[in-house]
C-alpha cells in the first residue's frame, strides 16, 4: 500500500508518521522566564549533529497564534535544559504536558523536583539521569503551527556511574513509540 501524504488528513497523518519514526525520544524541556520554571515535554525532537553538537525541537502554538510557553521562553531568554523521562518520573511527564497559564510553574503544580547545577542554564529536574544544558542556535522555517528551533548543547550532566571510562553513557530513558510510551531495550 502507498499512502499519498497530500491525500491524508493532518490528524491521520500525526498518527502514521508518529507510529512508524519509532522510538522517539522525549525532551523533557526546562526553562525560565520571570523566576518562573517551566517544565513540559516534546517528542518531536532530535539530534542533528555532534559538531556543533545541536538537536532541533519542533514546538506547537498554545492557542492560534500564540507560542507555547516553551518555546516562548526559548524565544526570549535563549537557554534551554532538556531532560529525559524513565520509569520512575513518567507520569510526572505526563502531568507536565497539562497546558497551565503563562505564569504557573508546573514544577510547583507537580511537585516536580529541581536543581539548579549551571548558573547562566535553567535547573534540571532532578530524578533525571541526564541533562543537556543547551543555548538557542537558530530557528527552521517551516509553514504551519509548529516551530522548529535547533538548540546547541554546551555542557552535560550525567549522574557519575552511567558513563564508562571509553564516554560510553547507559541510561534507562523512556521514548515514544506512536501515542505509547516505551522503555528503551539493549539487545
Ligand atoms: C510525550 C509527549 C510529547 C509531546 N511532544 C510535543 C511536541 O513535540 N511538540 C509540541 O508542540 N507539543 C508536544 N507535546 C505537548 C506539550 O507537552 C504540551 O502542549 C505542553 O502543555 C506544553 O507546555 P508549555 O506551554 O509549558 O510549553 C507532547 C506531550 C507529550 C505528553
Amino acid at each position: 500500500m502507498i499512502l499519498d501524504y497530500e491525500k491524508i488528513n493532518e490528524l491521520d497523518r500525526y498518527k502514521v508518521m508518529s507510529d512508524t519514526v519509532v522510538p522517539r525520544p522525549i525532551a523533557w524541556i526546562v526553562t525560565e522566564d520571570d523566576g518562573i520554571i517551566n517544565a513540559a515535554p516534546f517528542s518531536y525532537f532530535i539530534p542533528l549533529s555532534s559538531n556543533p553538537a545541536t538537536l532541533i525541537v519542533a514546538i506547537g502554538e498554545k492557542t492560534p497564534g500564540v507560542p507555547k510557553d516553551t518555546l516562548a521562553n526559548i524565544q526570549k531568554n535563549k537557554k534551554a535544559t532538556i531532560c529525559f523521562p524513565n520509569k520512575d518520573n513518567l507520569e510526572k511527564l505526563k502531568l507536565s504536558a497539562t497546558p497551565l497559564s503563562k505564569e504557573q510553574s508546573e514544577v510547583i503544580q507537580y511537585h516536580i523536583e529541581t536543581q539548579k547545577l549551571l548558573k547562566d542554564f535553567p535547573p534540571m529536574i532532578s530524578s533525571s539521569q541526564s541533562a543537556l544544558f543547551c543555548n538557542y542556535y537558530s530557528t527552521v522555517q517551516l509553514p504551519g503551527k509548529t516551530t522548529p528551533i535547533i538548540l546547541e548543547i554546551k555542557k552535560q550532566f550525567i549522574e557519575d556511574n552511567r558513563i564508562d571510562e571509553n564516554s560510553h553513557i547507559h541510561v534507562e530513558n523512556v521514548g515514544r513509540c506512536g501515542a505509547f510510551f516505551s522503555a528503551m531495550v539493549k539487545i
